[in-house]
Formats: structure tokens, C-alpha cells, sequence
């Protein structure tokens, strides 16, 4: 999405103005044109030449510091597809609310017509401080985006909100400004990860699912405009930004919270690895194996709910619900299967087992099935990018109907 894109980063004289240089480098990494404004109070926190030599421009320290052209500010805010200003101190918010324009940044801000993307971070009375959310308010309605300060211990030694959040937290929601928004004003319904099905307290049986692939389509739908739950097993690894998080344990709780938030979804995609079977009996106490004579221990299996079969029976016209199929062979005839018996718009068959494809990970080998028989076989990628395909071909579908 950044590719070839001109980001302006403003830096601000705050503690955390040492997170810009690893957002710098991410933003380099994918390809964008960098170019940095620091304010002289950043330039009290870190070094000019660190960013003029990783973003490969020079920096703008102040209105008249260019050899080349007095109006150097004007010119890169005419250039630039999104502005990034990170850390955001009170001063610049403040500024920018009203319409000052006393230095390079501020100067340029006037200028830009750009998206841009402000990330205050600062002491937590500061950020609290009614002027400065006041400030903030008047920045949201002129159609800036905000990203809220994290909260945690501050380098003040105080505690509480005005963390500059990670770094690659702020590339993401810069990503999300070049998404296409095509699934505003819908509802996605996702579920991810394994299940868990207790044995006794300490015991369970589950499976390889990472969550990722659930976790990407979760991710790549709230950039794209959706409102966003997702339903998940145990994981480990970070929710993505902004969603509806319900975490669950067990394949009966994750049938609750699915059937319950059904109704009120537009697309469903059930990523989840659900445990086929549970154990007959989950033991109140620690299965001992002194109480236990012989040396061998048998646990009967009673079949768990089939989760998407029965969200497929309930299922309105309106509403798009795709499955996955994890195989180790014969995909498109149990995928195809799969599909039909599950009533479902379209499965995505995933070759499990296979180098770079399946449960844990980062990219994934798929092939999209879809109800009127046509198939969309994909190469290798990441999971980020299978999300937006999958997504791609499901708002195509819902728009044609
Ligand atoms: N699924 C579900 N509830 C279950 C089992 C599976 O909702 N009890 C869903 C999965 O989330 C997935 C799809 O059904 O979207 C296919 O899951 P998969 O494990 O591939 O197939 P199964 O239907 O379980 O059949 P089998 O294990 O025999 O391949």
C-alpha cells in the first residue's frame, strides 16, 4: 500500500521521538519516499543525520535551512500522499488546532492536503489536560486521524496514558490509510485459532492452529473499513488493532458467541480449527496416575457441534459466509464437499502440511472454491495478503449479488 508513496514524518521534541527512526525504517522498508520535518525540540532528543541518512533525503529542521529553495515546507506538503506526525506534542496539536504557524512543521501542516495521521504522545496530565483534548477534538473534525497514546509507565515516572505507541502499531494504521474502505458499514464475523477441550484442569486436546490466518482476515477487514468481531481460541499472538475481541476456550463457546453475533453479521468466515471431538468426560480433579492400575489410560470422544454447518442452516439470503478446509489431499473434492454441505457462498482449501502453507506459518498456500463452481487457485503468500484476496473476491460477490 506504501509503495512508491510520499510520507511526510514529522518528529517532535518528546522522549519518544526515538520510535520515529524505527517507523522511519519500516516505511522505507515497503518502498515510500520518507521525507522527515523535526521541530528544534526534537532536534534536542535525536540527531538530524540519523534520519537524513535512513530516509536518503535531507531533513527540514527549519523554514529557511534549505540551500535550495525558501519554500521547501510548501513543496513537500503539495508531494505528499500522507503526513505522519509522531511523536505529536501538545505544542503541535495545539498549533495545528489553531491555525499557528510559527516553524517548519506547523508551517507546512497549513499547507497539506494530504491524509494525516497525528500520534500524541506526552506526559499523562498533558494529555488529560482539557485544552489539548479540546484540541484534539477540533484536529478529529478538520478529519485528521488520531492514534491514542498507549498507556503505561512514562519516562516523567508517571503512570497512565502518553505512551507513543510501537512503532509498528503506527505503520499499520498508516497502511490503513491507503486501504480501500469497500466493506464501511458492514459487520465481518470472524472466528480464528484452535479450541481447547479440557480433559481435567491440566489437560486438554487442541491442535496446531496459530490463529494467524483468522487474525490477518480480522486485521485486513477493520482496515478496509469494517466493523469487526472476532471470535478466537487460545493464541498468542497480539489482536489486531480495533476489533471486537471474544476470546474463548472451548468448541461450545465458541458455537455460543458465533451463533450469537451471527444474526447481526453481514460475512462470516469461520477461519477457526475447531476440535472435532471432546472428551466424553473433562475430570473435575487432575487425572492421577496412581489411581489409575494399569498403563495404559483410554479417553472416550463424544463429537463436538459442527459450528459453520450450523451457521450455514441459519444463514439469510443477505448474509456471505465462508468456510476453510484444511487437507492433506484430495482438496478440491472435500473442499467442494465441504462447501455443499455446510451451505456455505465459498470455502478456502488450504493444503496443510506442505512448506510455507498452513497452521503456523506466516504465508499459506490456498484455493478458493465458491458456490457456483468457478475456483481461484492462488500462489504462495503471506497470510496478510490472502486476507485482502479473500476479501477482494468476497466484496465482488456481494456487490454482483
Ligand atoms: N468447523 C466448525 N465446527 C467444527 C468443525 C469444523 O465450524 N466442529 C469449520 C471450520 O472452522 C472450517 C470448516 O468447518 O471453517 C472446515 O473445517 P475442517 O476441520 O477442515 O473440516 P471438518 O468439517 O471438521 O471435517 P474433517 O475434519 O473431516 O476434514
Amino acid at each position: 500500500m506504501l509503495k512508491d508513496k510520499t510520507i511526510i514524518l514529522g518528529v517532535c521534541g518528546g522522549i519518544a521521538a526515538y520510535k520515529a527512526i524505527e517507523l522511519l525504517r519500516l516505511v522505507k522498508k515497503v518502498g515510500a519516499n520518507v521525507k522527515v520535518v523535526m521541530t528544534r525540540a526534537a532536534l534536542e532528543f535525536v540527531g538530524e543525520t540519523t534520519f537524513r541518512v535512513l530516509s536518503e533525503n535531507d531533513v527540514c529542521t527549519g523554514l529557511f535551512d534549505s540551500k535550495e529553495s525558501s519554500v521547501r515546507h510548501i513543496q513537500w506538503a503539495s508531494e505528499s500522499d500522507a503526513v505522519v506526525i509522531a511523536p505529536a506534542t501538545a505544542n503541535i496539536i495545539g498549533k495545528m488546532a489553531n491555525g499557528i504557524a510559527d516553524d517548519a512543521l506547523s508551517t507546512m501542516m497549513m499547507a497539506v492536503t494530504s491524509p494525516v495521521l497525528i500520534c500524541p504522545s506526552m506526559n499523562t496530565y498533558m494529555y488529560e489536560n482539557r485544552a489539548v483534548q479540546r484540541n484534539l477534538d477540533i484536529l478529529e473534525q478538520d478529519g485528521a486521524f488520531i492514534l491514542e497514546p498507549g498507556t503505561g509507565e512514562l519516562a516523567c515516572k508517571t503512570s497512565g496514558a502518553g505512551r507513543l505507541p510501537e512503532p509498528d502499531l503506527i505503520f499499520d494504521r498508516l497502511v490503513k490509510i491507503f486501504c480501500p474502505k469497500d466493506l464501511k458499514d458492514k459487520k465481518i464475523l470472524v472466528s480464528a485459532g484452535p479450541t481447547r477441550e479440557a480433559i481435567d484442569p491440566v489437560r486438554y486436546i487442541s491442535n496446531h492452529s496459530s490463529g494467524k490466518m483468522g487474525y490477518a482476515v480480522a486485521e485486513a477487514a477493520e482496515k478496509r473499513g469494517g466493523s469487526v468481531t472476532l471470535v478466537s481460541g487460545p493464541v498468542s499472538i497480539a489482536p489486531p488493532f480495533g476489533v471486537n475481541l471474544i476470546q474463548v476456550n472451548s468448541a461450545r463457546q465458541m458455537a455460543d458467541e458465533m451463533l450469537g453475533h451471527m444474526d447481526d453479521s453481514d460475512i462470516i468466515i469461520k477461519v477457526a480449527a475447531v476440535a472435532d471431538y471432546r472428551p466424553l468426560v473433562s475430570y473435575e480433579n487432575k487425572i492421577k496416575k496412581d489411581d489409575n492400575p494399569t498403563d495404559s489410560l483410554s479417553i472416550d470422544l463424544t463429537e463436538n457441534p459442527d459450528i459453520l454447518k450450523m451457521v450455514g442452516s441459519r444463514k439469510k439470503k443477505h448474509q456471505f459466509l465462508a468456510g476453510f478446509a484444511a487437507e492433506t489431499q484430495n482438496l478440491d473434492a472435500h473442499a467442494s464437499t465441504k462447501m455443499e454441505k455446510k451451505n456455505l457462498d465459498m470455502i478456502v482449501g488450504n493444503i496443510v502440511g506442505i512448506k510455507g502453507s498452513g497452521f503456523e506459518a506466516d504465508t499459506n498456500k490456498v484455493k478458493f472454491f465458491f458456490k457456483d463452481g468457478s475456483t481461484h487457485d492462488l500462489p504462495i503468500m503471506s497470510k496478510e495478503h490472502v486476507a485482502h484476496r479473500l476479501l477482494d473476491h468476497i466484496i465482488k460477490r456481494i456487490k454482483t449479488g
